[in-house]
């Protein structure tokens, strides 16, 4: 055949691939998702094979060993004690909490890691609901922001670098702006859960930290989060959620979940400036972990396939549990 391109003459040896590859993955580009408790053990989560929800000497450790493979960015979610537990989650900004004093130990042993929380009355919330329930089963937007702000304020107290607003309440990214701004914590960043979807993704994550909404006596409880959470047919509404939080002083927004959202990131990158980050959430892991123990897929290939579809969509940074087995295999190359 006479071709004037052969397109795979690029293709043709490692190194030619190497360098003309338009994407990739680093260590620096994540952010790793962990889970701490009271418990003195690390407890491993059933549905997330490799992840557990750590004690604070246990998360000491696995933080200090995710920097030595060169991450350089978590997150913390608390698993609670049910006896914390109120309608209004007040315990999510006791300064004495599990969360402020998780941060305040890893500001102790490595202070040059990045610490991101998570804002949302979830995991304290005895209706396992991200905002309040009201008598009639509404999730109330306003009165929650309030204690939002607490809750952040709390966290930025205790040493947190990027605050991450995951409730999907209305007007809680300009709301907590103010809030930290007021407490001279205006070096403290936001990530915006941005477009956050009501998904069925979520459910390990739910079991991590027993967090699902579940029934109260004398109220009705909402079953899902779908009248917060963004509905999975809508793409518009993406672009007005980030011109929001945006105009509303967000530093990076997020996608959530990532995989079955690529579109989303491709959208939200062509609108905005800002960083964006991906979700590579619990039950896209689970999935992938589930199929390789059974020997159906490639773990490595597929994880770092995944990673690079989400840099390739136009995220910069991706918050994944595969984060440590991925910078290895990273340095392995
Ligand atoms: C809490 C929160 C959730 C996740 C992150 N923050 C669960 C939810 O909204 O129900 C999910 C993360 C994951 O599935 O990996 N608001």
């Amino acid at each position: 055949m006479e071709l004037s391109y052969r397109p795979r003459r690029l293709r043709r040896t490692p190194a030619l691939r190497a360098l003309v590859r338009e994407h990739h993955v680093r260590p620096t580009d994540f952010i790793y998702p962990l889970f701490v408790h009271e418990g003195a053990t690390n407890e491993p989560i059933g549905a997330m094979p490799g992840a557990s929800r750590w004690s604070l000497e246990g998360l000491v450790e696995e933080v200090g060993r995710a920097w030595d493979l060169g991450i350089r960015a978590v997150v913390l979610f608390p698993k609670v004690a049910d006896g914390l537990k109120t309608e209004d989650g007040a315990e999510c900004f006791n300064e004495g909490g599990l969360i402020p004093r998780a941060i305040r130990r890893l500001k102790d042993t490595h202070p040059g890691m990045t610490i991101m929380t998570d804002v949302a009355l979830d995991p304290y919330s005895c209706d396992g609901h991200d905002g309040i329930v009201s008598a009639e089963g509404v999730v109330l937007n306003d009165e929650t922001v309030a204690i939002l702000c607490r809750q952040a304020v709390a966290q930025a107290q205790a040493g947190a670098d990027l605050i991450g607003p995951s409730d999907m309440m209305d007007g809680r990214v300009g709301a907590i702006r103010e809030a930290l701004d007021a407490e001279n914590f205006e070096h403290v960043g936001i990530i915006s859960y941005t477009a956050k979807y009501a998904s069925a993704y979520y459910g390990p994550f739910r079991e991590a930290l027993d967090s699902a909404p579940r029934a109260a006596a004398g109220k009705p409880i909402p079953k899902d989060k779908s009248t917060y959470q963004m509905d999975a047919g809508n793409g518009r509404e993406a672009i007005t959620e980030a011109q929001l939080d945006e105009a509303e002083g967000a530093d990076i927004l997020m996608v959530k979940p990532g995989l079955a959202y690529l579109d989303i990131i491709y959208r939200l990158r062509g609108e905005s400036n800002l960083p964006i980050a991906a979700y590579n959430v619990s039950g896209e892991y689970a999935m992938v972990k589930a199929a390789s123990e059974r020997g159906w897929i490639d773990e490595r290939a597929v994880v770092l396939e995944t990673l690079l579809s989400f840099k390739r969509a136009g995220a910069d940074l991706i918050l994944t549990y595969h984060a440590c087995d991925a910078a290895q295999w990273l340095r392995q190359g």
